[in-house]
């Protein structure tokens, strides 16, 4: 996490909002902004570092890279290859996913196939946004710029050669591209020649929008959805999980997926409190966490999932 704490009072100088209005809407009460010139490589790169060292792997033999973000620090390239040049990682390839808040649980399907495939033996995937350099923090946007954080997170990947069962038991990814505008920035467009035009700034349509009810009816549909066929798939029951990482998009959507899925509250990992709604970085940093805080111990089943704009959303199962 960058170090800059955004609490909901800060936030009330800003805009037409109240510390209390985001605690009951979503469970808010500080969140993370990098300062102006961090990018959104610079805090991957530091997750990533972190992730290394943690793993304790010799970087030399770290042979791909999968980075996921809806906010890359440029429109091209993406921060994949800005991670490798900043951890000098040579010329492995390097692969931007874009799946928004469900981008870490794609980025782990996509490299668990290439390992299990035998194509990569060790990979880094880290999941990274700054947000806040692009909210519209008036009134107009308030219903997003309270919601969203910056941070970044990092695991690294290797087959597991043992035959314990330990690792990822399955993926499963979703979408439904009808739903786009729901949750979407708008601008820039390739359809508009030429692309960046002053009238779109003043409309303000270079901000990310969301229709907030939709968003929230189907993130509490699908992510129950998609852990139930994740259990199905591996012939295993909900009282099987032992910890459960929502994407942390809002707390009343993890609480309605725990109540969906009939999964004690106290199995379920919630730290949108501090951290905000970090997309893509959401689930790394909250893994993190728990397992730093003895909340996930080794032989746990762990399931992930996710919801965000795409629509996209997925899940997957770990034994860690
Ligand atoms: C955004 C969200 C918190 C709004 O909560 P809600 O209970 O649906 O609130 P409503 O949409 O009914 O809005 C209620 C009112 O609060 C206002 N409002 C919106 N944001 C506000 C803010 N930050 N502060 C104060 N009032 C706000 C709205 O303008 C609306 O006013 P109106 O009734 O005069 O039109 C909620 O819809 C949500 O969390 N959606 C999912 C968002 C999400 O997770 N997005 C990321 C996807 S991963």
């Amino acid at each position: 996490m960058p170090p800059k704490v955004v609490t909901n009072q800060d936030l009330e100088k800003l805009m037409e909002t109240s510390d209390d209005w985001i605690r009951q809407r979503s469970g808010i009460v500080t969140r993370h902004h990098v300062e102006p010139g961090i990018g959104t490589s610079d805090l991957a790169a530091e997750a990533a570092r972190r992730a290394i060292e943690d793993a304790k792997v010799d970087p030399a033999t770290i042979d791909f890279i999968v980075a996921a973000t809806l906010s890359p620090d440029y429109y091209f390239p993406g921060i994949g290859v800005l991670v490798q040049a900043k951890l000098g990682l040579g010329h492995i390839g390097a692969l931007d996913i874009r799946d928004q808040c469900s981008g870490f649980i794609y980025a782990l399907a996509v490299s668990d196939q290439f390992i299990r495939t035998g194509t990569y033996r060790r990979i880094l995937l880290v999941a990274a946004e700054v947000q806040s350099s692009n909210l519209d923090f008036s009134d107009q946007g308030r219903d997003m710029a309270v919601l969203f954080g910056d941070g970044a997170g990092a695991v690294i990947l290797e087959p597991n050669d043992s035959g314990n069962g330990r690792g990822i038991l399955s993926t499963h990814l979703y979408a439904d591209g009808n739903f786009a505008s729901h949750l979407w920035m708008e601008k820039p467009s390739s359809r508009d020649n030429p692309t960046f035009r002053p009238e779109f700034f003043d409309q303000g349509r270079f901000f990310p929008r969301m229709d907030g009810r939709n968003v929230f009816v189907n993130a509490c549909q699908r992510m129950p959805e998609a852990v139930k066929a994740s259990l199905e798939q591996n012939g295993l029951t909900v009282e099987d999980i032992d910890v459960l990482i929502p994407h942390q998009a809002n707390d009343r959507i993890s609480l309605m997926v725990a109540k969906g899925l009939k999964i004690p509250e106290h199995k379920v990992i919630r730290n949108i409190d501090r951290i905000g709604n970090t997309t893509a970085a959401s689930i790394p940093i909250a893994l993190d966490e728990a397992v730093r805080e003895g909340r996930i111990k080794s032989g746990h089943l762990v399931a992930m999932t996710a919801f965000g704009s795409g629509y996209t959303w997925a899940s997957a199962l770990v034994r860690w």
